[in-house]
């Protein structure tokens, strides 16, 4: 099986996960990146199921409307029962890298709203200490070389993603050499360094579910 295979496989898995909930009035939370194109190409199939979708990204709206699926403004939407995204890397705690694609604090906004969020990812994602992928860090422009100093001093290494803007008109740092074994605490730690928007662990709202796409078939992880 190919990895691609894999992600599809996990995208069908997670459309027949929230199949059964979906009501005319559900609006679905929906991530970026290859693998959550695959959800929203397989999203599409039940489209005529719930009223349309809040995108992570400007990318994800465009394809989810090209798709004929409506895209709602987080802000107009009272309840979102599911949130599909990709991953980095996911650890057995489902806590999560994210944001490779750029698109990490419109997800984490989408996640922090939503009551279940299902990661889906091939088992490529799959650490056993987070870290290995360098951890993306949305930066306001102006910060940017400061908060690289902050993050020199954790003993990181900040390599700033050159030509990239984010859907919110912001840098990325990708931070290198991490070895995270407390989480939540240093999504805390980054976050609060002046300038940063937010870093791309997702460990104090972690996911709910990983479906993981592995050559036997996908494996649910709780
Ligand atoms: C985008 C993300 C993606 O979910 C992550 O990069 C995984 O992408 P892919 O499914 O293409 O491997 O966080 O910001």
């Amino acid at each position: 099986m190919t990895q691609d295979e894999m992600k599809q496989a996990v995208a069908i898995a997670a459309v027949e996960m929230i199949q059964p909930s979906l009501e005319s009035s559900s609006i679905v939370g929906v991530g970026t990146g290859s693998t959550a194109n695959f959800f929203i190409d397989e999203l599409a199939k039940v489209k005529h199921l719930f009223d349309g979708a809040v995108a992570s990204s400007e990318a994800t709206a465009e394809r989810l409307k090209s798709h004929g699926i409506p895209v709602y403004d987080l802000n107009g939407v009272n309840q979102l029962d599911f949130y599909i995204d990709g991953a980095d890397e996911f650890n057995d705690k489902l806590q999560l890298i994210k944001g490779g694609g750029g698109a990490l604090t419109r997800e984490k906004i989408v996640a922090a709203v939503a009551k279940t969020f299902i990661c889906i990812a091939d088992e490529t994602k799959q650490v056993e200490l987070l870290g290995e992928f360098p951890l993306p860090v949305e930066v306001i422009p102006m910060a940017r070389s400061h908060v690289a100093r902050q993050l020199f001093k954790l003993d990181a290494q900040p390599v700033y993603r050159e030509g990239v803007v984010t859907d919110n008109g912001n840098q990325v740092l990708d931070v290198h050499n991490l070895s995270i074994d407390a989480a939540v605490a240093l999504e805390q730690k980054i976050n609060n360094i002046v300038g940063v928007v937010t870093n791309g662990l997702f460990a104090e709202r972690s996911a709910d579910v990983v479906l993981m796409g592995t050559p036997n078939g996908v494996e649910t992880l709780r």
